[in-house]
C-alpha cells in the first residue's frame, strides 16, 4: 500500500500525557470519593473529556446534574492544563522527531488526528506548532473516537482520500475510528499486543519500514 499521508494520534503516540490525565482525574475522583486506577485511566484513551468523566462516574453512587458534570470536567481540565506546562521540547523523543522529519522529507503529508481540545497547546509545548500539514482535533468535531470524524476531517484538511491515509494509534477507540474512516492503522504501545491492526510498531521509527 502506498500511503500519501500519515495521521498521528497525539496522546500516547507523539507524547506521553497519560500521567497528567491520570493525576488530574485522580484529584477529581478523590473529591467525589470514587476509586480510580491506571486501568480505568487506560479506558479513557482516545475518548473525549466528557466521556472520560462518564467512565469515572461508573463508580459513583450519587447523581450529578449536567451543570455539575460540566464543572467537574472544567476543573479536571484546569488541573490538566497546569500539569501540561511541565511539557517541553525535551519531552519529544529524538527518535520521534527524526522519524517525523524523515517522513516529511519523503514528501508524505502529515497530520494530527486527536480528540483532545488541548492539542494546539500540547503541540506548542513540544515545539511542533506549524510542523504538521493539518491538525484536526477535539475543537473540530462533534463526535470523538471511536467515531471516524476526526480522521475524516484530517484527510479533508490535507486534501487526501481516506484510503490513502495511514493512522498511527495507541488506543482501541482510535483503531476502531481509523477502520470506520476507511484508513489503515499502525498500532503502537499496548494496542500493539491487544488488537488486530494493519501494522505493528515496536519502535516509532518502524514507521519508516511501512512507508
Ligand atoms: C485524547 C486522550 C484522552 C482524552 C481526550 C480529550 O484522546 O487520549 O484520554 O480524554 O484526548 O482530551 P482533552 O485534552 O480535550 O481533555
Ligand atoms: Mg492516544
Amino acid at each position: 500500500m502506498v500511503y500519501e499521508a500519515v495521521i498521528f494520534d497525539l496522546d500516547g503516540v507523539l507524547c506521553h500525557t497519560d500521567k497528567y490525565h491520570y493525576m488530574a482525574w485522580k484529584e477529581i475522583a478523590g473529591e467525589l470519593g470514587i476509586s480510580f486506577d491506571r486501568k480505568i485511566n487506560d479506558r479513557m484513551r482516545g475518548v473525549s473529556r466528557m466521556e472520560s468523566l462518564e467512565i469515572l462516574l461508573e463508580n459513583f453512587k450519587g447523581n450529578l446534574s449536567w451543570q455539575q458534570k460540566e464543572c467537574y470536567a472544567q476543573k479536571k481540565n484546569r488541573i490538566y492544563r497546569c500539569l501540561l506546562k511541565n511539557i517541553s521540547e525535551k519531552d519529544l523523543e529524538p527518535e520521534v522527531k527524526q522519524t517525523l522529519d524523515a517522513i516529511k522529507a519523503s514528501g508524505i503529508k502529515t497530520a494530527i488526528g486527536s480528540s483532545s481540545r488541548n492539542t494546539k497547546f500540547i503541540l506548542e509545548q513540544l515545539g511542533l506548532s506549524g510542523f504538521f500539514d493539518a491538525v484536526a482535533d477535539g475543537t473540530d468535531i462533534t463526535r470523538s473516537k471511536p467515531d471516524p470524524e476526526v480522521f475524516i476531517k484530517a484527510a479533508e484538511f490535507l486534501g487526501v482520500e481516506p484510503k490513502s491515509c495511514l493512522v498511527v494509534e495507541d488506543a482501541v477507540a482510535g483503531l476502531t475510528a481509523a477502520a470506520a474512516a476507511g484508513m489503515d492503522c499502525a498500532a503502537m504501545g499496548n494496542l500493539k499486543d491487544s488488537a488486530k491492526a494493519d501494522h505493528y510498531l515496536d519502535r516509532f521509527s518502524d514507521l519508516l519500514h511501512i512507508l
